[in-house]
Protein backbone atom coordinates (compact mmCIF):
# COMPACT_ATOMS: atom_id res chain seq x y z
CA UNK A 1 0.00 0.00 0.00
CA UNK A 2 1.36 3.38 -0.77
CA UNK A 3 1.89 6.30 0.94
CA UNK A 4 -0.43 9.39 0.01
CA UNK A 5 1.57 12.28 -0.11
CA UNK A 6 0.30 15.31 1.48
CA UNK A 7 -0.30 18.16 -1.30
CA UNK A 8 -0.04 20.68 1.79
CA UNK A 9 3.08 19.82 2.78
CA UNK A 10 5.36 23.17 2.51
CA UNK A 11 7.69 20.48 0.30
CA UNK A 12 5.87 21.33 -2.48
CA UNK A 13 5.41 25.18 -2.25
CA UNK A 14 8.04 25.84 -4.22
CA UNK A 15 7.11 24.99 -8.40
CA UNK A 16 9.45 24.06 -10.59
CA UNK A 17 9.68 26.19 -13.71
CA UNK A 18 7.86 25.04 -16.41
CA UNK A 19 8.98 25.62 -20.27
CA UNK A 20 6.82 26.70 -22.83
CA UNK A 21 4.23 25.09 -24.96
CA UNK A 22 6.65 25.34 -27.63
CA UNK A 23 9.76 23.70 -25.73
CA UNK A 24 7.49 20.98 -24.17
CA UNK A 25 5.93 19.72 -27.56
CA UNK A 26 6.42 19.52 -31.35
CA UNK A 27 3.40 20.97 -32.69
CA UNK A 28 2.06 23.26 -29.73
CA UNK A 29 -0.44 24.07 -32.11
CA UNK A 30 -2.86 20.94 -31.47
CA UNK A 31 -5.17 19.98 -29.15
CA UNK A 32 -3.96 20.28 -25.20
CA UNK A 33 -5.57 17.54 -22.82
CA UNK A 34 -4.29 17.72 -18.61
CA UNK A 35 -4.30 14.47 -16.75
CA UNK A 36 -3.96 15.85 -13.10
CA UNK A 37 -2.60 12.93 -10.95
CA UNK A 38 -1.49 11.30 -13.34
CA UNK A 39 1.31 8.98 -11.26
CA UNK A 40 3.52 6.93 -13.86
CA UNK A 41 1.81 8.29 -16.47
CA UNK A 42 0.40 5.12 -18.13
CA UNK A 43 -2.68 6.19 -18.95
CA UNK A 44 -1.12 9.20 -20.67
CA UNK A 45 1.81 6.88 -22.96
CA UNK A 46 -0.95 4.77 -24.13
CA UNK A 47 -2.90 8.03 -25.52
CA UNK A 48 -0.17 9.75 -26.71
CA UNK A 49 0.83 6.93 -29.15
CA UNK A 50 -2.48 6.03 -30.34
CA UNK A 51 -3.97 9.61 -31.02
CA UNK A 52 -0.80 11.66 -32.22
CA UNK A 53 -2.59 14.38 -33.52
CA UNK A 54 -3.11 15.81 -29.49
CA UNK A 55 -0.69 16.74 -26.93
CA UNK A 56 -0.76 15.39 -23.63
CA UNK A 57 0.27 16.86 -20.05
CA UNK A 58 0.26 15.27 -16.86
CA UNK A 59 0.91 16.49 -13.02
CA UNK A 60 2.14 14.55 -10.78
CA UNK A 61 3.04 15.04 -6.70
CA UNK A 62 5.21 12.33 -6.14
CA UNK A 63 8.92 13.29 -7.91
CA UNK A 64 9.87 9.69 -8.44
CA UNK A 65 7.38 9.26 -10.84
CA UNK A 66 7.44 12.06 -12.95
CA UNK A 67 11.59 11.60 -13.37
CA UNK A 68 11.08 8.25 -14.36
CA UNK A 69 8.26 9.24 -16.89
CA UNK A 70 10.25 12.14 -18.23
CA UNK A 71 12.94 9.58 -19.05
CA UNK A 72 10.60 7.22 -20.80
CA UNK A 73 9.48 9.85 -23.05
CA UNK A 74 12.87 10.31 -24.02
CA UNK A 75 13.60 7.33 -24.44
CA UNK A 76 10.61 6.18 -26.92
CA UNK A 77 10.84 9.56 -28.46
CA UNK A 78 7.66 10.86 -27.70
CA UNK A 79 7.03 14.83 -28.98
CA UNK A 80 3.27 15.00 -27.81
CA UNK A 81 3.67 13.97 -24.35
CA UNK A 82 5.47 15.59 -21.33
CA UNK A 83 5.28 15.46 -17.39
CA UNK A 84 5.34 18.01 -14.71
CA UNK A 85 5.95 17.81 -11.27
CA UNK A 86 4.15 19.01 -8.30
CA UNK A 87 1.53 20.00 -6.55
CA UNK A 88 -1.31 20.71 -9.30
CA UNK A 89 -3.08 23.36 -7.27
CA UNK A 90 -0.64 25.03 -6.50
CA UNK A 91 1.37 25.08 -10.48
CA UNK A 92 -1.94 26.08 -11.70
CA UNK A 93 -2.78 28.67 -9.22
CA UNK A 94 0.51 30.23 -10.34
CA UNK A 95 0.09 33.45 -12.71
CA UNK A 96 3.39 32.36 -14.63
CA UNK A 97 1.38 29.48 -15.40
CA UNK A 98 -2.32 30.64 -16.38
CA UNK A 99 -0.53 29.82 -20.54
CA UNK A 100 -1.76 26.18 -19.44
CA UNK A 101 -4.88 26.36 -18.35
CA UNK A 102 -5.80 28.88 -21.23
CA UNK A 103 -4.95 26.66 -24.25
CA UNK A 104 -6.70 23.14 -22.98
CA UNK A 105 -9.53 21.59 -24.45
CA UNK A 106 -9.82 19.28 -21.96
CA UNK A 107 -9.03 18.14 -18.11
CA UNK A 108 -9.10 14.63 -16.06
CA UNK A 109 -9.16 13.64 -12.57
CA UNK A 110 -8.56 9.95 -12.91
CA UNK A 111 -9.47 8.38 -9.50
CA UNK A 112 -8.01 11.44 -7.08
CA UNK A 113 -6.99 10.61 -3.59
CA UNK A 114 -9.86 10.31 -1.54
CA UNK A 115 -8.21 11.35 1.94
CA UNK A 116 -11.13 9.81 3.53
CA UNK A 117 -11.16 11.14 6.93
CA UNK A 118 -13.25 14.76 7.40
CA UNK A 119 -10.09 16.55 8.54
CA UNK A 120 -8.31 15.68 5.46
CA UNK A 121 -10.55 16.56 3.38
CA UNK A 122 -8.92 19.94 3.13
CA UNK A 123 -5.85 17.83 1.01
CA UNK A 124 -7.94 16.53 -1.81
CA UNK A 125 -7.88 17.49 -5.34
CA UNK A 126 -10.73 19.19 -6.27
CA UNK A 127 -11.60 22.00 -4.06
CA UNK A 128 -14.10 25.52 -4.60
CA UNK A 129 -11.03 27.83 -5.15
CA UNK A 130 -9.22 25.83 -7.57
CA UNK A 131 -12.83 25.48 -9.22
CA UNK A 132 -12.63 28.87 -9.61
CA UNK A 133 -9.42 29.24 -10.84
CA UNK A 134 -9.77 26.88 -13.79
CA UNK A 135 -13.32 28.61 -14.20
CA UNK A 136 -11.89 31.81 -14.50
CA UNK A 137 -9.35 31.14 -17.07
CA UNK A 138 -10.16 28.26 -19.45
CA UNK A 139 -11.88 28.70 -22.78
CA UNK A 140 -15.45 27.94 -23.03
CA UNK A 141 -15.73 24.60 -24.59
CA UNK A 142 -13.52 22.97 -22.37
CA UNK A 143 -14.50 19.66 -21.41
CA UNK A 144 -13.48 18.38 -17.38
CA UNK A 145 -13.61 15.05 -16.62
CA UNK A 146 -14.11 12.96 -13.13
CA UNK A 147 -13.95 9.57 -12.62
CA UNK A 148 -13.74 8.08 -8.82
CA UNK A 149 -14.85 4.56 -7.48
CA UNK A 150 -15.23 6.07 -3.85
CA UNK A 151 -18.94 8.07 -3.73
CA UNK A 152 -18.49 10.30 -1.37
CA UNK A 153 -15.59 12.07 -3.47
CA UNK A 154 -17.55 11.96 -6.25
CA UNK A 155 -20.10 13.72 -4.27
CA UNK A 156 -17.79 16.10 -2.80
CA UNK A 157 -16.34 17.04 -6.74
CA UNK A 158 -19.51 17.10 -8.19
CA UNK A 159 -21.06 19.50 -5.70
CA UNK A 160 -18.35 21.71 -5.90
CA UNK A 161 -18.01 22.09 -9.75
CA UNK A 162 -21.57 22.41 -10.15
CA UNK A 163 -21.38 25.00 -7.90
CA UNK A 164 -19.56 27.16 -9.93
CA UNK A 165 -21.93 28.89 -12.18
CA UNK A 166 -19.47 27.80 -15.58
CA UNK A 167 -19.61 24.93 -15.23
CA UNK A 168 -22.68 22.43 -16.84
CA UNK A 169 -22.82 18.82 -16.94
CA UNK A 170 -22.81 16.84 -20.33
CA UNK A 171 -24.84 13.72 -20.66
CA UNK A 172 -22.49 11.05 -21.08
CA UNK A 173 -25.17 9.13 -23.54
CA UNK A 174 -24.13 12.38 -25.62
CA UNK A 175 -20.81 12.60 -25.50
CA UNK A 176 -18.66 11.10 -28.58
CA UNK A 177 -15.60 9.71 -26.88
CA UNK A 178 -14.16 9.05 -30.58
CA UNK A 179 -13.87 13.03 -31.21
CA UNK A 180 -12.05 13.51 -27.79
CA UNK A 181 -8.80 13.42 -26.11
CA UNK A 182 -9.51 9.55 -25.46
CA UNK A 183 -10.73 8.24 -28.23
CA UNK A 184 -10.32 4.24 -27.65
CA UNK A 185 -11.35 5.01 -24.30
CA UNK A 186 -8.34 3.77 -22.61
CA UNK A 187 -8.36 2.87 -19.08
CA UNK A 188 -6.06 4.22 -16.01
CA UNK A 189 -4.15 2.00 -14.08
CA UNK A 190 -6.94 2.49 -10.87
CA UNK A 191 -9.67 1.87 -13.23
CA UNK A 192 -8.30 -1.23 -14.75
CA UNK A 193 -8.09 -2.38 -11.00
CA UNK A 194 -11.42 -1.20 -10.46
CA UNK A 195 -13.20 -3.11 -13.46
CA UNK A 196 -11.58 -6.07 -12.08
CA UNK A 197 -12.29 -6.29 -8.79
CA UNK A 198 -16.34 -5.15 -9.92
CA UNK A 199 -16.23 -2.07 -8.29
CA UNK A 200 -18.50 0.77 -8.70
CA UNK A 201 -17.03 4.17 -11.11
CA UNK A 202 -18.79 7.27 -10.72
CA UNK A 203 -17.91 9.68 -13.22
CA UNK A 204 -19.65 12.73 -14.79
CA UNK A 205 -18.11 15.15 -17.68
CA UNK A 206 -18.45 18.85 -17.52
CA UNK A 207 -18.30 21.94 -19.72
CA UNK A 208 -17.01 24.98 -19.07
CA UNK A 209 -19.88 27.91 -20.53
C1 LIG B 1 -5.24 7.10 -6.70
S1 LIG B 1 -3.93 7.70 -7.71
C2 LIG B 1 -4.65 7.57 -9.35
C3 LIG B 1 -3.63 7.55 -10.45
C4 LIG B 1 -4.18 7.53 -11.87
N1 LIG B 1 -4.86 8.77 -12.19
C5 LIG B 1 -5.07 6.35 -12.12
O1 LIG B 1 -6.27 6.56 -12.34
O2 LIG B 1 -4.55 5.23 -12.11
C6 LIG B 1 -3.94 9.48 -7.43
C7 LIG B 1 -2.68 10.14 -7.94
O3 LIG B 1 -2.79 11.54 -7.77
C8 LIG B 1 -1.56 12.06 -7.26
N2 LIG B 1 -1.86 13.33 -6.57
C9 LIG B 1 -2.52 13.48 -5.41
N3 LIG B 1 -2.65 14.79 -5.08
C10 LIG B 1 -2.03 15.48 -6.07
C11 LIG B 1 -1.80 16.88 -6.29
N4 LIG B 1 -2.26 17.80 -5.44
N5 LIG B 1 -1.14 17.26 -7.41
C12 LIG B 1 -0.67 16.31 -8.28
N6 LIG B 1 -0.85 14.97 -8.12
C13 LIG B 1 -1.53 14.56 -7.04
C14 LIG B 1 -1.07 10.94 -6.34
O4 LIG B 1 0.30 11.01 -6.04
C15 LIG B 1 -1.43 9.70 -7.17
O5 LIG B 1 -0.42 9.35 -8.08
Amino acid sequence: MRQHVNPLSRNFNQIESIPSLCEMFDDSKSNLHLDIGCASGEFLFDLALVNTSWNYLGIEIREKLVKNAKLKVIEREINNLYFIFGNANNILNDVQNKFIIKNLKSISFNFPDPWFKKRHHKRRLIQPEFIDTLSNTLQKGTLMFIKTDVKDLFDHMDYTITNNFYFKTIDKKDFNYSESFNPNEVKTNREKYVIVNQLDIFERIYMKI
